[in-house]
């Protein structure tokens, strides 16, 4: 029997090993038995999950206004039916502009745009530092991975794909390589546990440390921007807005992973990416393996009709980015044997709560492939497609390991540096002396880590350790 509300019990769970592996078998089930929005048990907890391609876009389009994002709207929750320990419930209730509506989002998001647009516009110094600090970043991971080898087996999850994008975190906080590197690890305790809540405690100290610091000394950093433009965020409340850069950035990694595997596994994207195609490639993979398969709760101000259902005021919606690019109303335009897709997909969000960093997250994965594809002359999987191990989450898509067999592309010359301008993975220093201040600057308000190789030592013990295969030694074991 078809329930008509969240009450009804029992409700079908959406995070099984079947969703792990196969999201899109269970999307199809759903969608067949339910239509456009289904009521599931979100790990023990009920909300309706949209699937539908128009319901998904009706609701980020009316996000504030009549779906709020704001915890405190949500019935269960304010009734204290959501237990204290439910996995998802800090992020949910981070209050930062993820989480906010009305003018409180507004104002955020506006401090948002414009901390993140020196990045985004490629005519800015900013941008073009960042372009070669990610270049930078990928020669390093690689140097890690191939020192002393030609060929041989690497974790492109573990090695390159996840911490690219947070050594990025470290270059847009304006925070020194040592202080980058304890906040990667505590970044990856948080999203994946063990010592989550620790985790969380020290990258709030740090946040507010850091909030204090650019109050007192800004320099050219997303958090003195994020300052700039709103001048009356209190400490609170920037600390709160800062844990919002490395939880996507991280999800910027699970693209770069995404893209590498359609990349070793789909003969004709691989022939699009030797044309240079491979900003397309991106966009392509980003619609059809989107690394945010369902974006955060939104929760109904009033009672409302979706797909087949009437929502009760106060009832969670989890919209599933993942089932609405693949709704038969929107992908039957997409022919399989094409390289080319479309921007209509919402793997980037839509409506006031869209994402404000697609050209950055767009950029920092074109790069991690092209870089990859310049330094191996062969990749190949080394399972098979269908035994990739999948984190099991919520909201990602993302993979726990990219096990590969690789083939070093020997270097024609002294490999071309000119972007790099720094060390392998010592730490040693840059042409400017600092190895945590691209562009020239010294990161204000933090030590320079370039004279002190050991610095470093968390992350790149860490990677070297992964080198041999030793996995003893996650982050948060
Ligand atoms: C592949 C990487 C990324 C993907 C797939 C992605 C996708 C998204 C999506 C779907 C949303 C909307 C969430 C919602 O409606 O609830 C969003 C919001 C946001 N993204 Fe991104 N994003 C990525 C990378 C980044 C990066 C690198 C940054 C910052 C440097 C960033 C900053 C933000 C912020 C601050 C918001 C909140 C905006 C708001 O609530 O108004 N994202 N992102």
């Amino acid at each position: 029997m078809i329930p008509d509300s969240l009450s009804s019990s029992p409700l079908e769970p959406l995070i099984t090993r079947e969703y792990d592996t196969e999201p899109a078998l269970v999307h199809e089930r759903l969608r067949s038995t339910y239509g456009p929005v289904a009521p599931v048990d979100l790990l023990g907890v009920p909300v309706w999950f949209v699937l539908g391609y128009d319901e998904v876009l009706h609701v980020l389009q009316n996000a504030g206004e009549r779906w709020s994002k704001c915890v405190a709207n949500w019935r269960a929750f304010a009734e204290g039916r959501v237990p204290a320990d439910w996995p998802p419930l800090t992020l949910l209730a981070a209050d930062n502009t993820g989480f906010q509506d009305g003018d409180r989002h507004r104002e955020g998001r506006a401090a948002w745009d414009a901390a993140l647009r020196p990045y985004q516009d490629p005519a800015h110094p900013q941008a073009q530092a960042m372009e070669r600090a990610i270049l930078r970043y990928c020669d390093e991971l690689v140097d890690v991975i191939t020192e002393g080898t030609s060929t041989g087996l690497a974790d492109l999850c573990a090695q390159y794909g996840r911490p690219l994008p947070l050594m990025v975190a470290g270059h847009l906080f304006g925070i020194s390589i040592d202080r980058g590197d304890n906040l990667v690890m505590d970044l990856w305790r948080l999203l994946d546990g063990p010592d989550s809540g620790g985790a969380f405690q020290r990258l709030y100290a740090t946040f507010l440390e850091l909030t204090t610091v650019k109050r007192r000394r800004p320099g050219e950093d997303v958090p003195s921007y994020l300052l700039a433009a709103k001048p009356d965020f209190t400490d609170d409340e920037l600390a709160r807005e800062l844990f919002l850069l490395p939880a996507f950035l991280d999800f910027t990694g699970s693209l770069i992973c995404n893209a590498v595997v359609e990349m070793i596994t789909n003969p004709r994207l691989r022939a699009a990416l030797s044309t240079g195609a491979i900003e397309e490639v991106v966009n392509r993979v980003a619609m059809l393996k989107p690394a945010i398969a369902n974006v955060t709760l939104r929760y109904a101000r009033a009672e409302a009709k979706l797909g087949n259902f009437t929502i009760a005021a106060g009832d969670p919606v989890l919209l599933s980015v993942a089932a609405a690019n693949a709704d038969p109303r929107m992908a039957s335009a997409l022919s399989d044997d094409t390289v080319r897709s479309t921007r209509a997909h919402l793997s980037w969000g839509a409506g006031p709560h869209r994402c404000p960093s697609r050209r950055l997250a767009t950029q920092i994965t074109t790069i991690a492939v092209r870089r990859l594809l310049e330094r191996f002359a062969a990749l190949g999987l080394a399972l098979p497609p269908d035994q990739l191990p999948w984190r099991p989450s919520p909201f990602m898509r993302a993979l726990r390991a990219l096990p590969v067999q690789y083939e070093v592309r020997p270097a024609s010359g002294p490999r071309d540096r000119s972007h790099a301008g720094s060390s392998g993975i010592s730490g040693s220093t840059d042409s400017s002396g600092s190895t945590g201040g691209e562009g020239g600057r010294q990161p204000s308000g933090a030590p320079a880590a370039g004279d002190r190789p050991a610095a470093r030592s968390a992350l790149w013990t860490f990677l070297r350790r992964l080198r041999g295969g030793r996995r003893d030694d996650q982050p948060g074991a």
